[in-house]
């Protein structure tokens, strides 16, 4: 089902509130799996942080946030699919229970590299929490523990998702409009 919003026209695909039930439906999961245990949220800079912002204040659970940035070389054009990491956590994940906040599991190269990476620090358990899922644009065999929607190859935008960095603050989780993207984009849009 979609609708419109008023301001901007543009085409809902997850409305405010079909998301804060689905994230409050995920908190609501993690609570039960980590009853009685502490956890650490590990957002992924820079369109995890409002999935973030609610998911957290969905689990009643013992939790702290930290951070993590990576840049992604060739992603328009899938040449490279490197993965660097720019920002790392500030503080040790050793015997911690970890969650991967993303607001978007695409390729999986992003995910899985920071998987392999945090396995590296020994933490007590590694779990994924991924808002969207694209299985259909996988190229990296990962799977996230928590998805609140899987959805087709759409060019989403809103709810900390961007085109060339607008869109964020965007309640809503909306279909970049075709047009407008032709218009705004570089040679090549990048894979959301
Ligand atoms: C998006 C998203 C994930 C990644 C997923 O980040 O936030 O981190 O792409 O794609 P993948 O599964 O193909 O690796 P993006 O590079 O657009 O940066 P942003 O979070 O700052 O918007």
């Amino acid at each position: 089902m979609s609708t419109t919003t008023t301001h901007t026209a543009l085409e809902v695909l997850f409305s405010r509130e079909q998301i804060g039930r689905r994230v409050a439906e995920i908190g609501r999961q993690i609570d039960q799996d980590y009853a009685g245990e502490r956890i650490v949220l590990v957002g992924v800079l820079k369109g995890a942080a409002i999935f973030l912002a609610d998911l957290a204040r969905s689990i009643s659970v013992d939790n702290t946030f930290d951070f993590v940035a990576v840049s992604s070389y060739g992603k328009g054009s899938r040449t490279s699919g490197a993965v660097k990491l720019i920002k790392d956590l500030d503080n040790p994940i050793e015997g911690k229970n970890v969650i991967i906040v993303e607001d978007i599991l695409d390729t999986g190269l992003t995910l899985n590299f920071l998987r392999s990476l945090f396995e590296q620090h020994q933490p007590k358990s590694l779990r994924i929490a991924a808002l969207l899922d694209k299985p259909s644009r996988r190229v990296e065999k990962i799977d996230a523990d928590y998805v609140g929607f899987t959805i087709p190859n759409q060019f989403v935008i809103g709810y900390g998702m961007d085109f060339a960095e607008r869109y964020r603050n965007l309640p809503d989780i909306c279909l970049m409009p075709p047009d407008e993207a032709v218009g705004l984009a570089a040679p090549e849009l990048p894979a959301r």
